[in-house]
Order: C-alpha cells, then sequence, then structure tokens
C-alpha cells in the first residue's frame, strides 16, 4: 500500500494505492534473461542467484515483507507432492484425447491456465497411509514394511504354477482329488459369475496359488525342524494365515462396485488385509502353539521370537500381543481414511478381523470347537435377536 504520494518513472502514485509488484513481468525481463519467453529451467542450472528474495529479477517467492511465508513448507513439500500424486495415479486426459495442452494463460495477479485442465487419477498401487510400528520400537520398526515391500518384489512366490486338471496325474495320489475339487469349486464359481466379472477368478486364482506356495514353504521349514527368524515367518504366515485369498474371495460376489481396481488392490496386499492376517495369525499362534507343537507342525511365531530375541514364552506372547493391537490400529486408521475404495471393501477386512478376535480370544476356539465357539455360533445362527 502506498503510504506517501510519490512519483515512480513518471508515474504520479497515490497515497494509499495498492501496489503489486509485477513479478511475471520481472521474471521475462530480456535485459536479464536469454529466450525470457522460453520455459528453460535449466538456466537457474549452476548460477549462484537466490530466489529467496534477495535478487530481484528471480522472484518466485515475492521479496520484502510480504514474501511467501510459506516458501520453506513449499520447497519441502511441492516436490514431495507431485512424486506422490506420479507414483500413486494412472493420469488421463478426458476421453482419452492426446496429451497436446493448452498452456495459454489468462490475465490476472497470478498465472492461471486459460483453458481448465482435467485430469482422470486412476489409482495405480496403493497409498499408503503412515509406516508401521507405533508402540514396539524394539520388534518391528522395519520389518513390516520388508515384508509388504518383499511380498510386492521378484522374490513374492512365483506365479508359474499350472491351473490345469490335465496336470492332475503328476501329483502324488493323497492330492489328487483335493486338486480336481478346487479346480470344479473354481469353475462353479466362474459359472455363476456375468460374463463381465469372470476376470475375477483370475485374481482368485492367483492368491490361491500364492497360499498353496506359503503352505509348501512352511512344510519344507517344518521338515527341516527350521526356526526362521520372526520376519522371515510372517513373510510366509501371514499368506498361509488364508487371510489375503479369503479377503480377495470375498470381493468376487460384491457385483458392480468390485471393480478390476479393487481387486489389484486387494491382491497387492494393501496394509489392512497384513494388518488382518496379523491378528488372525498373530492369535492364533498365542493360543495355540503349544499343542501344534505336540504334533509335527513349523514354528509359531511365539517360538521364532523366543529364539531371535532370547526371551521366555511369555514376553514373546506379550510382544507379539502388541503387534496385533497395532494391526487394530492400522484398520481403525485405513477405515478412517478410505482414500481410494469405498467403505463397503473395508468392511469385508473388519468382519474378518473381528471374527479372528472372537475366536482366538484367550483358547484357541477354532480348533476347540466345543468351547465357547459353539455358543456363539448358536446365538448368532441359531438363536438369533430379533430386530
Ligand atoms: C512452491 C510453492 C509456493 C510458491 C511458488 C509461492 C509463491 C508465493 C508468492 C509469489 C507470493 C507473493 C509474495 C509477494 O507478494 O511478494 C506468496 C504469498 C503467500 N504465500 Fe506462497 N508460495 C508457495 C507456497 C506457499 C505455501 C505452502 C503456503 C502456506 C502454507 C503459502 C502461503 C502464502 C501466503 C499466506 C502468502 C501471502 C503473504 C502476504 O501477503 O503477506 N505459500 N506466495
Amino acid at each position: 500500500m502506498c503510504r506517501k504520494t510519490c512519483e515512480v518513472l513518471g508515474y504520479e502514485i497515490e497515497a494509499g494505492t495498492p501496489v503489486l509488484v509485477n513479478a511475471w513481468a520481472i521474471n521475462r525481463d530480456p535485459q536479464y534473461r536469454r529466450e525470457a519467453e522460453s520455459f528453460r529451467p535449466e538456466r537457474f542450472e549452476g548460477k549462484s542467484i537466490d530466489f529467496k528474495g534477495g535478487n530481484f529479477e528471480y522472484l518466485p517467492f515475492g521479496a520484502g515483507r510480504r514474501i511467501c511465508p510459506g516458501m520453506e513448507f513449499g520447497l519441502a513439500t511441492v516436490h514431495l507432492s507431485l512424486a506422490q500424486l506420479l507414483l500413486y495415479f494412472d493420469w488421463k486426459l478426458r476421453d482419452g484425447r492426446k496429451p497436446e495442452l493448452d498452456m495459454s494463460e489468462t490475465y490476472g495477479v497470478t498465472v492461471t491456465r486459460k483453458t481448465e485442465l482435467k485430469l482422470f487419477a486412476t489409482p495405480r498401487i496403493p497409498i499408503p497411509s503412515t509406516i508401521y510400528c507405533k508402540s514396539c520400537s524394539c520388534l518391528m520398526p522395519s520389518n513390516f514394511l520388508d515384508i509388504s515391500t518383499h511380498l510386492h518384489a521378484s522374490d513374492r512366490p512365483s506365479r508359474s504354477h499350472v491351473w490345469d486338471a490335465k496336470v492332475v496325474h503328476q501329483l502324488p495320489e493323497y492330492m489328487k482329488d483335493y486338486y480336481l475339487k478346487l479346480m470344479h469349486t473354481f469353475e462353479e464359481f466362474e459359472d455363476l459369475l456375468a460374463s463381465s466379472e469372470k476376470y475375477r477368478i483370475t485374481y482368485l486364482k492367483e492368491v490361491m496359488k500364492d497360499l498353496s506356495e506359503a503352505y509348501f514353504e512352511e512344510s519344507k521349514w517344518r521338515d527341516q525342524h527350521y526356526i526362521p527368524t520372526l520376519e522371515e515367518h510372517l513373510h510366509v504366515s501371514l499368506i498361509s494365515s488364508t487371510y489375503p485369498m479369503l479377503e480377495c474371495a470375498s470381493f468376487i460376489g460384491m457385483g458392480e462396485i468390485a471393480s478390476k481396481e479393487a481387486f489389484e488392490w486387494i491382491t497387492s496386499f494393501p496394509k489392512i488385509v497384513q494388518a488382518s492376517a496379523i491378528i488372525c495369525h498373530i492369535m492364533d499362534d498365542i493360543t495355540s502353539h503349544e499343542l501344534e507343537q505336540t504334533r509335527a507342525h513349523v514354528a509359531s511365531t511365539v517360538q521364532c521370537y523366543m529364539k531371535e530375541y532370547g526371551t521366555n514364552v511369555q514376553v514373546a506372547c506379550k510382544k507379539l500381543q502388541d503387534l496385533v493391537e497395532d494391526a487394530w490400529k492400522d484398520i481403525n486408521e485405513e477405515c478412517l481414511n478410505p482414500i481410494v475404495f469405498p467403505i463397503a471393501f473395508l468392511e469385508r477386512d473388519v468382519n474378518f478381523s473381528r471374527m479372528m478376535e472372537k475366536i482366538y480370544k484367550q483358547v484357541d476356539g477354532y480348533t476347540n470347537s466345543s468351547s465357547k465357539m459353539k455358543y456363539f455360533i448358536s446365538l448368532l445362527l441359531v438363536h438369533p435377536i430379533p430386530i
């Protein structure tokens, strides 16, 4: 604001006149830059020019008293936001038009586009909210991150296994019936789907293959009496918990809202599925590891923890229980923030997790069905409360 009437370059400026510095013109002044109108960010490479308000020929954040107060914040976040938008989404122009952008500008105090740029963003990979381990710093600061990255990486169980009744003769006798029955069941599923939905079975087959691979890995560990590290164990046993497969299966009959993207997401082992698999697998191990070790069984997470950290069974169970608590926090967090997919998908996961919490609370109600489990099932299905 002009405080005193004065003259600038022959123009009289009255007191009280709002004055805007024309940063646009300054930044295009041919006196200071070659090819001032062309977009050549490399012109600043190796130059000591200060962009923080010290050199008036270049003022991206303004200068003086009214300089941008968010400058440091902007510098720290602009590239990050852009990188995330590019990483997590595929971008398309409306109607699949070719990317010929109209870069002409309107007049104004700040530069804006003459024609609006409308883009469609399609999620490419799931958006993580935060990185794991909130309470148990000694146990898992990086492990979960490692597990999920491993699962996306090349050492993920190979998906080359054959899904074809013709190869059944290659299997041991006891597996043949099971294999054929499995194929038949999947064919039945496929028959029940509309033709536009049949592709869903391909996703289910892939996660089923992952599951068999994980079982196979565990049986090798069992035969070799191998006690893996906790991370190594979870890398396999979160898959063998069956939850990733079951949660994918639960999407199959969801009708139109279950899009291809939803299947891509659920089969990418997102954080919420990891969390439900942790609840399922670890609660199972805490309540049933003693019984399981009385027969030929792969080492449980309890044994792995005890061996790796040199602790007793109580400490191991307590630490593992902390992981379950953290997993619940993650589920809550994902549900409060359903950025990419509708809550109906997340509800499937919540219900799976709730069920396990109930089944494995204090006792292994899954193995020992005559425990409270029978009572719960009858309450739910035989004597439901009329609403
Ligand atoms: C790379 C990113 C950014 C650029 C290029 C930018 C640029 C600018 C420019 C040129 C001005 C006018 C300064 C002047 O009149 O001399 C301004 C003002 C301002 N900016 Fe930013 N800005 C950025 C990020 C931010 C962020 C992240 C915030 C807030 C969190 C912010 C808040 C403001 C505010 C409040 C003003 C008005 C200041 C005043 O008039 O006193 N800016 N910015």
